[in-house]
């Protein structure tokens, strides 16, 4: 399988790119994985170190996926690389949080170009290898994409945009063989969230809130990754997937009160 993952350096990107890997050693396959981030090419070096180990031929491109060119020149280094793509992992992501009377154009604008502008731009760029591979786009969204999330500037409304997005590129791309769908992942311990979970009481009330009674780790998240690009989701096209252990849908049973209520 030949893929192209953003936001590879880190966090669900990072193990999205070792998920597919193993995969692809498990089928007696090499994966050919494009494992893009916007950090220093260094600091790709540990996650290339691995995917070695795991027979995977890796490229590690430098870009920022809120540039307007960079996403079609990354996909064109890979395609150029591999000869081609069959999958797409629009996966990186940036939160810039603040209250939206406070926010400024230029967060605003940022925000939006590489949460929701660099999924349309990759896909755009990688059209033609994934039709000619009949292959699978993914990108990660988020949970506040559905459910209004307070003080965190345009995070929320850029994945709401990104789900639609993804919905009308699913409707577009379908008739070429290339499912389009998001993941959605609900609280995930990585370096987006790092400081959050750095206070223990923090974290264990985070897990509190989750049914599963946990927060996910990145392979949580990765492992439905693969799933949306591999042959047994050959029929979901334009889903947003929510993987979230089923902390978005706590809310009701959380009121005040509720012990008050009697059976009529
Ligand atoms: P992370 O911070 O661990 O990894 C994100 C990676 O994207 C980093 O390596 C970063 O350098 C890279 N990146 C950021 N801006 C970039 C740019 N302009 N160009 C290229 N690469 C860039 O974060 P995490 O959590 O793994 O995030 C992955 C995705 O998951 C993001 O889209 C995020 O919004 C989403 N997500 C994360 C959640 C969480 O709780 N961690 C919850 C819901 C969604």
């Amino acid at each position: 399988m030949r893929v192209l993952v953003t936001g590879a350096a880190s966090g669900i990107g990072r193990a999205t790119c070792l998920r597919l890997a193993r995969d692809a050693r498990a089928r007696g396959q090499a994966a050919k994985i494009a494992a893009v981030d916007f950090v220093p090419l260094r600091e790709l070096d540990s996650l290339i170190e691995d995917l070695g180990k795991l027979d995977a031929e890796a490229l590690a491109l430098h870009a920022d996926m809120g540039s307007a060119d960079a996403p079609a020149q990354v996909v064109a280094e890979a395609v150029g690389r591999f000869g081609g793509l069959d999958g797409l992992v629009s996966n990186a992501g940036i939160n810039r949080p603040g209250a939206l009377l406070q926010y400024s154009v230029d967060d605003w604008d940022r925000v939006f170009a590489v949460n929701t502008r660099a999924t349309w731009l990759l896909a755009k760029a990688a059209h033609p290898a994934l039709k000619a591979a009949r292959g699978a786009i993914v990108a990660v969204a988020s949970m506040s994409g559905s459910n209004p999330h307070a003080n965190l500037g345009a995070y929320g409304p850029s994945k709401a945009a990104l789900i639609m997005l993804v919905q009308v590129l699913a409707q577009e791309l379908g008739p070429d063989g290339i499912r389009v769908n998001t993941l959605s992942p609900g609280m995930v311990r990585t370096g987006m969230t790092a400081k959050v979970y750095a206070d223990p009481r923090i974290a264990a009330e985070r897990d509190a809130l989750v049914p599963l009674g946990r927060v996910a780790t990145p392979d949580d998240v990765a492992d439905v990754i693969a799933f949306l690009l591999g042959p047994d989701a050959r029929y979901v096209n334009g889903h947003d997937l929510v993987v979230d252990g089923g902390v978005s849908g706590n809310f009701l049973g959380r009121l005040p009160g509720l012990s008050r209520i009697t059976r009529g």
